[in-house]
């Protein structure tokens, strides 16, 4: 293990480890306009929502590397409201160029190739080609230090979401395929939220916890970390006349021929049987697995 001490690196240099292993970050392409009216558009990875209730989204501009505030940061302090519009995988590399350092006067909407949509109750016009942009007004902004590099929150609350029809599935929930939004990694890196990179994890119902895995199972060198989260997400384990009819059932009928009659270890049958069960998503039935060499 490395132990890395920020106050002996240049703040750039932790900058790096603190960019590649906060990731991926969610991206919030923000709008905000100047006192005189100049729209500006930029994309901030220092970024999330922090609340519901109300609805808050806090997205941070780094002073530059000469100490200087960014425009966005510039403009709401004149103008304390801005739109954040997500960004999709079709809109990143124009996301990117709109990244560049133009000077102040000049819209990114105009050199990325974006549009603009007015807003209903903010002065910024939201990005048109955004699946969904929230108009927001800036709560608070709290500055965390004016060197190189120091950040200021812009707490943001959400007045108006405008969501794209299109990326919406037919119980009317944002569907996370349609919607393909990417990510901020450390260095040039980013992530396609869509496609083989979406998995599913159950929410536990205050699951029994690994603590309470029986010891064969815990202490398991076929079943992984993930393998025993899902096991401990269950909120009881199968009773022992159900484990009874499951083994009586015929289910593991082959497996348990085969430790009978070859030199295989019964419970490492069962365990890889009930890892593929896993991968299945089966928990049930991977539970009456693993318990079914306990109670053989
Ligand atoms: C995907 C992406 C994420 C970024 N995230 C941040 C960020 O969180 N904070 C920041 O200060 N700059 C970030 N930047 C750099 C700013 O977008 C860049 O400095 C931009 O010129 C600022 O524009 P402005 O001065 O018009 O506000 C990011 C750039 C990209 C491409």
């Amino acid at each position: 293990m490395n132990t890395i001490d920020p106050a002996t690196l240049q703040p750039h240099e932790f900058y790096r480890l603190l960019n590649s292993a906060v990731a991926p970050r969610p991206i919030a392409f923000v709008s905000t306009v100047s006192a005189d009216g100049h729209v500006n558009l930029a994309p901030y990875s220092f970024f999330n929502v922090f609340g519901f209730n109300p609805p808050i989204l806090v997205f941070s501009p780094s002073r530059n590397r000469h100490g200087h505030k960014k425009h966005s940061l510039l403009n709401v302090e004149e103008v304390p409201e801005v739109v954040v519009n997500v960004v999709s995988h079709a809109m990143v590399e124009q996301t990117s160029l709109a990244s560049s350092e133009y000077d102040r006067h000049v819209s990114e909407f105009t050199k990325a190739g974006f549009t603009e949509a007015a807003s209903e109750r903010v002065r910024p016009p939201r990005v048109a080609e955004s699946p969904v942009a929230f108009e927001c007004v800036v709560r608070q902004l709290v500055p965390v230090g004016d060197g190189p590099g120091a950040g200021t929150l812009v707490v943001c609350e959400v007045i108006l979401a405008h969501v794209h029809g299109e990326i919406l599935s037919e119980k009317g929930t944002v569907d996370p395929h349609r919607i393909d939004l990417v990510g901020r990694l450390g260095g040039d890196w980013y992530v396609r939220a869509s496609h083989d990179a979406l998995f599913e994890v159950a929410r536990p119902q205050l699951g029994i916890g690994i603590d309470q895995l029986p010891a064969h199972v815990r202490t398991s060198a076929i079943l992984t970390g993930n393998e025993l989260g899902k096991l401990g997400s269950v909120p009881a384990l199968p009773q022992p006349e159900e484990v009874k009819a499951y083994r009586e059932s015929g289910a593991l009928g082959e497996l348990l021929d085969e430790a009978r009659y070859g030199c295989q270890y019964l419970p490492d049958l069962l365990h890889a049987h009930a890892k593929k069960l896993l991968a299945e998503n089966n928990v049930q039935e991977a539970w009456l697995t693993l318990l079914s060499s306990e109670r053989a």
